[in-house]
Parts: C-alpha cells; structure tokens; sequence
C-alpha cells in the first residue's frame, strides 16, 4: 500500500506545477517526402507538448533531400535544406532520422552516424532487412542508437511489442498483412472494382507509388517479414531465406480464385517456428471474409503473434500513409534506444513439410483435360475439386493437403506464359 501522498504502481507521477527546463535534441532529417513532410509538420504541431511532458525541445538543423529548390509546405527556411549529404552530417545533429528510403546514400549516412556513437532513426525496410545485424552491431560497439519502428507496420508499434514487452523465446510465429498497398488493391477488385482503376485510386490516395511491383511482388512484405522474424527469433534478417509469391502477373485473378471458394484473398506473411526449424513466407492466402485476416480492410496491416505464454496477440492499424508513419518515427526519436535483437548465426530455413491446403487456377485451353491426370501424377498431388468450365474461361484446382514443394511443382508443370497460373494457400474457410 502506498501512502496519502505516494503514487501507486501503474499511475503515472504528478505533473509538476511548472515544466522543468527543455533540453534542445539537434534533429538531422533526410528526407521531406510524405513521411518526411508530415514529421516535420508534427514536430511543430507538437512543439508544446514535448517540452512539458518529454522535456525536450527538437530542433532540425538540417534536411536532406535531392532537389532543395522544390517548393515545400514546411515552416523551416530554405536554407536549411541540403542536397550534400556530408552537410547534413555536418551539422553535429543528435539523431539522424531517414526518411528516404532506397540502398543509398541511406547505408552511408547510417554508417556514418552509427559509427561515432549517435543515433539513427529510420523508416527503411530495405536497409534495416539488407543491413540490420551490421548496423545494430556498429551502435552496440559504438554506444549508439539504432530505432526503425516506422519500417514494418506503418503506424502500428509492433516492434516494440516485441523487442520490450515479450520474454526472449516467448514467440513461435509471427503472421501478418504487411503491405497495405496490396491489401487496398484486393479489397478494391473485391469491391468490383477493375484493376486499372483501383490502382489509379491508390496512388490518389497516397498508398501506391507509381509502380507498385515491390509490393504485389511481396518483395516488400517480406523486407518487413525478415526485420520481424529478427527481433521474434534473433535470426539475422539478410539471412532469412523467405519463400515468395505475391499477386503477379494476375491480382484480379486472385481475388476471383478467391471468390470461387467464397473467400477473400490476402497477402500473408508468415514466420513460424516448426520442429524443423523457422519456416517463412509471403504468399496469397484465401481465408473467409470475417476471419481476422480477411476482415483487414484497405490499407491496413495486421500482425498477429503466437506466444507461448499469452496464446494469440494481434495489433491492426494504417500500414501506410505519411502522419501514422511519422508519428512513430517521432516517438522512436523520443523514446530512445530499446533493447537491441542479438544478432544470431544459428538461423537456417527449413524446408517447410506441412501439409496445407491450395488453390490452383489456369486459363483454360484445349489441351488441358488431356494434360491434367498426367501432371498431377508427376507433381504427386490430387485434386480434391476440379473445375475445368468456369464462367470466367478459368480453369480451376483445390488441392488436397499436400507441401508448398509439390504445390509449387504442379504450378510451374501447368504454367506458361501465355497461360499464367495462380497459386493461393487456403486456410480454413
Ligand atoms: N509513405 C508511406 O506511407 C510509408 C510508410 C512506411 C514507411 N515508409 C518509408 O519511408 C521512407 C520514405 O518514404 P516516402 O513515402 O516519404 O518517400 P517520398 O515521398 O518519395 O520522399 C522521399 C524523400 O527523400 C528524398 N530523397 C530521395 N532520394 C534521395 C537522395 N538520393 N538524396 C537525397 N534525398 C533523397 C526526396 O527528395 P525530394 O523531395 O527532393 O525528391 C524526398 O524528400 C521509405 O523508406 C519508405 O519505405 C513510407
């Protein structure tokens, strides 16, 4: 029990009458993009409230980007902005935060940083899943600071959940929407909407670039995949091999696969630990519409945790879009360091042996019917239904439970070029 005037486990202190003095954080930003633009507008938007409740005042000395002279709705004079990234560093900035995005000069910059003890904050998945294990190894011998929450999730704070609040061993699979891009475009064709059109409105939006083919590759999805298997399972991300397949040539036939059954597609990313080892993989799933991961709509995320002590934890949220981005890039330039992932060399991919459930869908031609027995014999899989007339001139094939390898040796023994096939995993529908 505390006394009168003590404050209780769980309550927060008082706020003091008058705020203690602020102390200035020098603030070096790269990049003023969508996520760079809107930290910017936060840090001023929230100026008031850092200093009384976080006692600091942040200060950005400096911002790189390629094209200074471009017009920008930002209260912070022109000269402030540098194309020169040697400038940038030059500014004897506390932390460093990234906001650009691409291999360089972002490895550089955090190289740099990291390697005379300053801090680095970033939002880039393809750096922190190319060098992560080398750039935590640089802070940790320097003293200093690595953060890249904004880099999986968007707006949702997964990795901290993961990096502070589990027990080490205390997660055996990690499971997820990670590309919002993706699931916007498939919510639209579900919608009815054409594929043309759904894109043009994702790029309006602000949640597809001009050319989305790293996302409905999976290729970004599994960036972020690799980045969460490394704090899940100490496993070193550029090391994790990560089986991928996402929605390509054909995103609308997915989704009328999908339908066929009467599901819904998503892009799933998934690492799970087996008695063989960590399996990991991003690929079309269908799954029912009010299932957990069928009811994530648009450009949200989701990322699911199996735990050994808690059972099942999940956190939705925006997985895109510039303010829920940047808000927690702000917080990771707040908070500080968290607890850095060990890096690990004991992580190899295992072969995934599970039997699960598919889905295979061909455009029809006239030789199929003829094709077919021979081909499933050699891929060593049998159908469970067949169906070689749809309406749509879609051939299509759900697989008895069989591996990824012989649904995988089926698909390439029926695909061409001229006859693309789709291959979705079917989860309880
Ligand atoms: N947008 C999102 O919803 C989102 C969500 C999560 C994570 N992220 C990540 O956040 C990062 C930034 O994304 P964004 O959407 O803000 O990108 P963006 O809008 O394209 O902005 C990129 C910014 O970086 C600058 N830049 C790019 N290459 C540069 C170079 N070589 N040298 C100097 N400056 C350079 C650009 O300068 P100019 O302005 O002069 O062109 C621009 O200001 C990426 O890593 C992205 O994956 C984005």
């Amino acid at each position: 029990m505390s006394g009168a005037t003590g404050t209780r486990v769980g309550e927060f202190a008082p706020v003091p009458a008058a705020a203690p003095a602020a102390r200035t954080v020098r603030v070096a930003l790269a990049g003023c993009g969508v996520v760079g633009g809107n930290l910017l507008r936060l840090i001023a938007d929230q100026r008031t409230s850092m200093q009384r409740e976080h006692a600091v005042r942040l200060e950005v000395v400096r911002v790189l980007v390629r094209d200074p002279a471009k017009a920008r709705a930002t209260p912070l004079l022109a000269e402030r902005f540098t194309a020169d990234p040697a400038e940038l560093l030059a500014s004897a900035p506390d932390v460093v935060v990234e906001a650009m995005g691409g291999a360089e000069p972002a490895l550089s910059l955090a190289r740099r940083t990291l390697a005379r003890g300053g801090a680095f904050v970033t939002a880039n998945k393809q750096l922190i899943a190319a060098h992560g294990a080398e750039l935590a190894g640089l802070a940790r011998r320097h003293g200093g600071r690595l953060d890249f929450e904004a880099a999986v999730g968007g707006g949702i704070p997964i990795l901290r959940v993961l990096r502070d609040s589990l027990p080490p061993d205390g997660v055996t699979a990690v499971r997820g929407i990670l590309n919002g891009t993706t699931n916007f475009l498939l919510c639209a064709l579900e919608g009815g909407v054409t594929f043309a059109d759904a894109l043009a409105e994702a790029r309006r939006l602000g949640f597809a670039e001009a050319d989305p083919g790293r996302d409905l590759s999976g290729r970004d999805a599994a960036d972020k995949l690799r980045i969460l298997a490394w704090l899940a399972f100490g496993a070193e991300p550029a090391r994790i091999s990560v089986h991928t397949r996402g929605v390509l040539p054909d995103p609308a036939r997915y989704s009328a696969d999908a339908a066929a059954l009467g599901g819904v597609t998503r892009l799933v990313a998934e690492c799970a630990l087996t008695t063989r080892g960590p399996v990991a993989s991003v690929e079309p799933w269908v799954v029912a519409p009010g299932s957990e991961l069928g009811a994530v709509s648009r450009e949200r995320n989701l990322v699911s945790l199996t735990t050994r002590e808690s059972g099942d934890l999940a956190l939705a949220g925006p997985g895109a879009g510039g303010a829920p981005t940047a808000s927690v890039l702000l917080a990771d330039v707040l908070h500080g360091a968290g607890r850095l992932p060990v890096r690990s060399d004991a992580f190899a991919a295992a072969v995934d042996a599970r039997e699960l459930k598919w889905l295979l869908s061909v455009p029809r031609s006239p030789s199929l019917p003829r094709l077919l027995p021979a081909v499933l014999r050699r891929a060593r899989v049998a159908p469970e239904r067949l169906e070689l007339d749809g309406a749509d001139g879609v051939a299509r094939l759900l697989l008895r439970p069989t591996t990824r390898a012989r649904a995988e040796a089926l698909a390439s023994l029926l695909s061409s070029d001229e006859a693309p096939v789709c291959l979705s995993r079917v989860a309880n529908l």
